[in-house]
């Protein structure tokens, strides 16, 4: 047993999205969710990283080849939302107020069966420089 180890995949993409219910008016969804309510949408440069655990494999020295976890993440995550619209174009968001907390959420949901070794122990999703979100499945 060589350790367990935590590695990261950084990826960053753009997206629009607009925070809004639709039985609401355009004033009661600025009340409840601020700027991010402006009926023509608007854009964050979100940073994503994905967080996988392991033993490392005393044949390869690997947890998870990082190469497999970058294609794994740009093919089921970053190829839906980047320079997509959240509400409209990106399917794991159907349905869904397309805030960080529900994002970070759906792209567990995406690629937790699909990680090939080790687990997946957190996503995390930089929104701006000072916010960030974090889940690990529970
Ligand atoms: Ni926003």
């Amino acid at each position: 047993m060589a350790g367990v180890v935590y590695i990261t995949r950084r990826e960053t993409f753009a997206a629009a999205h607009r925070l809004f219910r639709p039985e609401l008016s355009d004033e009661e969804n600025l009340k409840l969710f601020g700027k991010c309510s402006h009926p023509n949408w608007h854009g964050h440069n979100y940073t994503l990283e994905v967080i996988v655990t392991g033993e490392v494999d005393t044949d390869t020295g690997f947890v998870m080849d990082l190469k497999d976890l970058k294609e794994i993440v740009r093919k089921n995550v970053i190829s839906k939302v980047d320079h997509k619209n959240l509400n409209l174009d990106t399917d794991f968001m159907k349905g869904k107020i397309p805030t960080s907390e529900n994002i970070v959420i759906a792209i567990w949901n995406e690629l937790e069966d699909k990680i090939t070794k080790g687990k997946l122990f957190s996503i995390k999703l930089y929104e701006t420089e000072n916010n960030y979100f974090e889940y690990k499945g529970e």
